[in-house]
């Protein structure tokens, strides 16, 4: 089949779901994954023949692209932090929001050359411990996750991009002892409430993984209490926590920093300008 004819049928049996700009942008990066070229060709060689093997790809990408799969679990990987990880669909897709929290904790954070020691709570594809320690060498960074899969995944993109993570499977709701007291936590949880589901997109409805990304709307903070109060227990004095939020349960989340011993020190919003990340401090 030729280069064009099969963005014809791209053209053809997406144009219902996405605009032209869309499907474009889908075709372009499947000719760079698929054919290993730059997509300029479809353009300047659009007479490419293109081998069965590979007509069967873009093929079930098409399928996968009409039912609502996301582009980053069909290529099994994603940008974050301008490394790739590796992606599957037991693992949230990192979000450029989580970005924000990680550049934003490295621009406040640039101890490069002391021993510090941080652990990110619900590690998903790796790409917060991992990001991190490609830039603080010299820090020992932790991570955990409920689930075994995150962890498995995480390891293998620790490897790709020849870091040590200490990586564990641990229940962030049920920790009791942690062994070492740490300078630094960061977490992206599941914050989502449940009733937010009627205003969310079938791609992550359909695809993604539930259990990183819900809560129960009779306690959306449940992942909120916890880690502060593990932050409590487990930060050194002076230690700081920074965290994702729900920009819906902002002022409830103020509520509890402000039964705790950590002191709000940034409520930083993001990129849509929605309050989204918080920075606190462990002063006792
Ligand atoms: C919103 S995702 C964040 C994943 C990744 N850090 C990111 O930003 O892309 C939340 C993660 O928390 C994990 N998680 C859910 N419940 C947990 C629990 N009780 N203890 C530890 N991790 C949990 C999920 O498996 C998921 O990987």
């Amino acid at each position: 089949m030729l280069l064009v004819d099969l963005k014809k049928k791209y053209d053809f049996y997406l144009r219902n779901k996405f605009s032209k700009l869309e499907i474009q942008f889908f075709f372009k990066i499947l000719v760079k994954k698929y054919l290993q070229e730059d997509p300029i060709i479809i353009l300047s060689k659009p007479e490419t023949k293109i081998n069965k093997k590979k007509v069967e790809f873009f093929f079930s990408a098409l399928k996968d692209l009409k039912n609502n799969k996301p582009i980053q679990y069909i290529l099994k990987e994603v940008y974050f932090c301008d490394k790739k990880f590796i992606l599957n669909e037991f693992v949230l897709i990192p979000r450029p929001e989580t970005e924000e929290l990680v550049n934003w904790f490295l621009e406040n954070h640039n101890e490069k050359y002391f021993e510090k020691t941080i652990l990110d709570i619900g590690t998903g594809s790796g790409c917060i411990p991992i990001s991190i320690k490609l830039k603080r060498s010299n820090w020992r960074v932790e991570s955990i996750d409920i689930s075994e899969k995150c962890i498995n995944l995480a390891k293998i993109n620790a490897k790709k991009h020849s870091v040590e993570v200490n990586f564990q499977k641990r229940d962030i709701l049920n920790i009791e002892n942690w062994d070492n007291k740490l300078d630094y936590i960061i977490s992206n949880p599941p914050y989502v409430a449940k009733f937010q589901k009627k205003d969310m997109d079938l791609n992550v409805l359909n695809y993604e993984p539930k259990s990183a990304i819900f809560v129960e709307n009779d306690d959306p903070l449940i992942f909120y209490r916890n880690i502060i109060d593990f932050a409590e227990r487990n930060l050194k004095k002076k230690g700081y926590l920074y965290i994702e939020i729900n920009p819906l349960f902002c002022n409830d989340i103020k509520m509890l920093f402000e039964r705790s011993n950590l002191e709000i020190k940034k409520i930083k919003k993001d990129f849509f300008e929605k309050k989204r990340f918080i920075k606190a401090k462990k002063n006792r």
